[in-house]
């Protein structure tokens, strides 16, 4: 059973950083799957700053720093553009707002493709200057070399199969994955070779529910689900989907609140206030000691 932990989550700042806890680790995570079953699922979500990971921390055994902070964040049109210098400021940011969950942040587009030791020498970076635990990084078979090689250099990796995304220009969009018989069996065989290469656990997305499971039965480390199945080991969403802070999301989203209509409802009554020259003065909100 993992534990959770009451964050204190009273200050607006990263700092004082919360006692130091023993967080949870990649190889307690791989052993949730045992004989190819996972009792207790794996709770993930993706973060990009330090008080969203405060705020999800005790409630995710893995906070995953992903690429799409690419969309979420800064507005572009794919993760394609994502540099590993936004991801080492983020993922720098989520490890200094968490002390629980294990920290995974996305290797981005063009820093591991060519070779395995590109991929050592990004990852490398990543570790070093993040903190973080371990890195994900999209492709199936194609990318098993390198999955291995840097395993066996210390180097955690999380696959990611089915729909991947830096690859929108190759597949042509965002469509589910596995309709095809061809796509089917590459989904599984792909699902094998990351998991024959030691990835310690792989994210399948956007592949037909019954690919998903047969995935998931295949091999050994857990499988996190998103628009998968629920008898994926894991599951994972982009956070501020599940929040409500976008009107468009994928189909298979759940939205757990309506972030969007709380900010821009506070925003309004902030702003006729100002305009009304009713807010509150410093004399008004200002206690000295
Ligand atoms: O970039 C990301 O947020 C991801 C998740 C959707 C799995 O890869």
């Amino acid at each position: 059973m993992s534990t959770t932990f009451q964050l204190d989550t009273a200050t607006s700042r990263a700092n004082p950083t919360p006692a130091p806890m023993k967080r949870l680790t990649v190889p307690a995570i791989r052993r949730r799957k045992k004989d190819g079953a996972t009792a207790e699922p794996i709770v993930m979500l993706t973060a990009y700053t330090a008080r969203q990971a405060q705020l999800l921390d005790a409630h995710c055994d893995l906070l995953l720093v992903g690429d799409s902070l690419g969309q979420v964040i800064y507005g572009l049109p794919s993760s394609v553009p994502v540099t590993l210098e936004m991801m080492i400021a983020h993922g720098a940011a989520v490890v200094r707002g968490s002390y629980h969950a294990v920290v995974i942040v996305d290797m981005p587009f063009g820093t591991y493709e060519q070779s395995p030791q590109q991929a050592f020498e990004n990852a490398a970076r990543l570790l070093k200057e993040t903190g973080c635990a371990g890195v994900k990084l999209e492709g199936g078979a194609a990318m098993a070399a390198t999955v291995r090689f840097l395993n066996e250099r210390g180097i955690p990796v999380m696959g990611h199969i089915g729909l991947t995304p830096q690859a929108v220009n190759v597949l042509g969009g965002y469509n589910a994955r596995g309709r095809s018989d061809a796509e089917a069996q590459k989904i599984v065989s792909d699902a094998r070779a990351l998991d024959d290469a030691g990835a310690f656990s792989i994210v399948v997305e956007g592949v037909v529910e019954p690919i998903a499971i047969e995935a998931t039965r295949a091999i050994g480390c857990p499988t996190i689900g998103i628009g998968g199945s629920a008898q994926c080991d894991g599951q994972v969403l982009v956070t501020e989907d599940m929040l409500g802070m976008f009107e468009r999301v994928p189909r298979f989203v759940k939205r757990y609140a309506d972030m969007a209509g709380l900010v821009s409802d506070a925003a309004a009554r902030y702003a006729a206030e100002v305009r009304e020259r009713s807010f509150p003065g410093v004399e008004q909100t200002y206690q000295p000691k």
